[in-house]
């Protein structure tokens, strides 16, 4: 499974990179907030196009999401090609990201626009990343427009079940793949019992009919969901900065680092050093 860095910010994708452990990248308009404001509040003045182009530079060859924020098909479409003549030139990695169905409501008229956009920058030869994806068929109708990604997001689907069945919890508490059981009931949401179903129920649509999209499993909150997103085939998973990190810890490795430090060879050493 490939790891992309979910961040705007330049320390943390640079340090990720340096890892040797990143593929790609995501951002969106709030965690592009985030990182600005980051920034402005210490006092530095930030110009967006070198703060973009310097995270596209350290991406290297790997992919890069910058999301749309029209939500009508045309400015979509517009501002799409627009994000990709700026950026790509920089180092050929920039995919635009799409929201699925940019509608506010369900009486909006806007529901397939971003379908519409997707069919038609992907028509151009430009990478989309497909997303806000909450269904397999609406991953079913952004794998049949195109999109080259396409980002079911599984945390907050896990935070949408907690928060209808009014249980207690903190984003990055895990929920069980499986499902469930409170009061008696099954949570879920028309037949999705938590997000990594949800992720396994998109990447078997697309595995079972051949679709050349990759499915790239967002919105995750802990490391046992990212466990789970790789048991699940994801092709691909984004992760915040902080549940990279957490990725490496485990008691047992902290003790054994104490225990093999304690019983050093002196003489090891010197013969090594
Ligand atoms: C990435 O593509 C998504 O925008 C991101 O993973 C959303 O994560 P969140 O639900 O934690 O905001």
């Amino acid at each position: 499974m490939k790891i992309f860095i979910d961040s705007a910010d330049l320390d943390e994708i640079r340090q990720a990179f340096e890892w040797g452990i990143a593929d790609g990248v995501t951002t969106n308009p709030s965690l592009l907030k985030k990182a600005v404001d980051k920034r402005v509040s210490k006092g530095e003045s930030l110009d967006l196009k070198s703060y973009i182009t310097q995270i596209l530079e350290t991406a290297g060859k790997t992919p890069v999401s910058l999301e749309v924020t029209e939500t009508a098909a045309k400015g979509m479409i517009t501002q799409g090609l627009k994000i990709y003549e700026m950026f790509n030139a920089v180092a050929g990695n920039v995919n635009i990201k799409i929201p699925v169905n940019p509608a506010f409501q369900n009486d909006d008229v806007t529901h397939f626009d971003g379908i519409q956009a997707i069919k038609t920058l992907t028509g151009k030869g430009i990478p989309v990343n497909c997303t806000l994806v909450f269904t397999p068929e609406q991953a079913l109708l952004a794998a049949k427009a195109g999109a080259t990604y396409i980002s079911p997001f599984a945390g907050r689907v896990d935070d949408d079940l907690r928060k209808k069945a009014e249980m207690k919890f903190d984003k990055t508490d895990y929920f069980s793949a499986e499902g469930t059981i409170h009061e008696d009931m099954l949570l879920e949401d028309n037949g999705i019992v938590s997000g990594i179903d949800l992720v396994a129920q998109c990447v078997d649509i697309v595995t079972h009919y051949g679709f050349p999209s990759e499915i790239l499993a967002a919105s995750l909150r802990n490391t046992r969901q990212v466990r789970e997103a790789a048991l699940a085939g994801s092709h691909i998973a984004t992760l915040p900065f902080s549940v990279i990190r957490d990725m490496l810890k485990h008691h047992k490795t902290y003790e054994g680092m104490k225990l093999f430090t304690n019983d050093i060879v002196p003489d090891y050493v010197k013969l090594t050093k």
